[in-house]
């Protein structure tokens, strides 16, 4: 029998297979060893007897340290106690590469020692069921939108404005020439919209975000879809759609995983659309109620989202924040101009915003003193404001961060686990 993958090992049941793998811990007990293998796609316990295998197998057997990369062959074999339900009875063991002592041991180690180690730790259990889930996420997000017709179209990450806010810009030289790392890619995904309709990039971002905070990265993933003639409530109905079927999805697909999490799924299973919505307005006196010293036109901390997402058990919208605490490009509300046509979208269980999003100005008069408002150089945002010359219409987009959704659906207590090599405030190591 050929190579087989432990995920897949259901499909041979009685058979003798090949897996190629590594060392994931090793026990023996006198005559009989078992090795714990892991593959990538799974782990399975081989079992060793000594009177079945050579004696130079089952002396391998005894000198493999963690980590050292085998080639196992074994017969199939049912084991309802088994994690994935199978065993394999070791019939012939090959050593490819003896590892060095393993620093990563099943005791435990401290954090920044796991950080340093990013490159290893990626292969512990726990690491592996988040990247799947993370993995997951993304192709459910890419089918939600692929299905709905949306076009995927990448935007630079090297730009020559800022879309966020000019304080968390990491600058680099081009040729004589200023750039900046992208904070997000939705001035071109307006440009896109125009000509395509419905699209969405989905990539890389960048912030020099001086805070250390458990929910901040300097460099994280976003998709940003925007639609032509979208208003602000389709925007928000398209939000809760997607984050909908993200959660159903991993609810589908990796139960083992978020079982390795110990995530509670019920939390999981209410997030329902509709999300409920509350104002600004609302969120400030609920703040209030709350015993927060806070006052119309300030912008809320992680800890102030945090207290109004625990008055809910799904994602709560707060819409229509003051123009002045929000980006340039956000439309006023007609009816009340000092609040913008605008949402974030809050997590439960204290995982902050996880979506920002809004209704875009479509007058160029408008965006023009709004951009001089906000110190914003006219030159480099010619292109962006001949979308408002060339057959304007009214638009609306929004982003949604990806790791903050991975640690919030995995129940993880900081982010840096959600990307496979984090970029935080004091790491850029490995
Ligand atoms: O609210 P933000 O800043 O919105 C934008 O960038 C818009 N241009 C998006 C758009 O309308 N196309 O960021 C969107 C989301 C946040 O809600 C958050 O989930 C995530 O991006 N985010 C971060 N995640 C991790 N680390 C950071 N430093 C983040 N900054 C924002
Ligand atoms: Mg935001």
């Amino acid at each position: 029998m050929g190579q087989a993958y432990i995920e897949e090992l259901s499909q041979y049941e009685g058979q003798e297979v090949t897996i190629k793998g590594w060392v994931y811990n090793r026990r023996s007990s006198g005559k009989i060893q078992f090795l714990l293998v892991r593959d990538g796609t799974g782990m399975v316990q081989a079992v060793m007897v000594k009177k079945e295998v050579s004696p130079e197998t089952f002396a391998l057997g005894r000198e493999l340290a963690q980590e050292s990369s085998i080639i196992v062959k074994g017969i199939v074999r049912p084991d309802e106690r088994a994690p994935g339900g199978y065993e394999l009875t070791l019939t012939d063991l090959e050593l490819v590469h003896m590892a060095d002592e393993y620093p990563i041991t099943p005791k435990e180690h401290g954090v920044e020692f796991l950080m340093d180690h990013r490159h290893l730790w990626l292969r512990s259990r726990r690491q592996h069921a988040i990247l799947r889930i993370r993995s997951e996420i993304i192709k459910a997000i890419r089918d939600f939108l692929d299905d709905r017709g949306f076009v995927l179209i990448d935007a630079p990450l090297l730009t020559p404005a800022a879309c966020e806010g000019t304080t968390t810009l990491f600058e680099t030289d081009y040729f004589e020439e200023k750039a900046f790392l992208a904070q997000s890619g939705q001035l071109y995904m307006e440009a896109a919209a125009m000509a395509f309709g419905k699209v969405y990039c989905f990539g890389p971002t960048f912030r020099a975000e001086k805070s250390k905070t458990r929910r901040h990265l300097m460099e994280f993933w976003m998709v940003e879809p925007e639609v032509a003639y979208a208003d602000h409530e389709a925007n928000m109905c398209l939000q809760e759609e997607l984050v909908g079927y993200v959660v159903q999805r991993v609810m589908e697909k990796h139960i083992p995983e978020l079982e390795i999490l110990e995530r509670d799924i019920t939390r999981l299973e209410k997030i329902v659309p509709p999300f409920p919505r509350i104002t600004y307005d609302e969120a400030i006196v609920r703040l209030q109620k709350a015993g927060v010293d806070i006052q119309w036109g300030a912008d809320f901390g992680g800890g102030d989202e945090t207290i109004l997402a625990e008055q809910f058990d799904r994602p709560v919208f707060v819409e229509k924040y003051p123009v002045e605490i929000k980006a340039f490009y956000m439309k006023p509300d007609p009816d009340r101009p000092e609040v913008a046509l605008c949402d974030d979208l809050l997590a439960p269980e204290g995982y902050g915003e996880i979506i920002g999003g809004s209704q875009r100005i479509d007058d160029v008069d408008l965006l023009k003193q709004r951009m001089r408002e906000h110190d914003l150089p006219e030159e480099t945002y010619a292109w962006y404001l001949d979308l408002r010359r060339y057959g304007s219409v009214p638009h609306s987009g929004f982003g949604l961060g990806l790791e903050r959704t991975v640690a919030w659906l995995c129940g993880l207590p900081h982010i840096r686990e959600t990307i496979p090599f984090p970029r935080l405030i004091n790491r850029l190591y490995p």
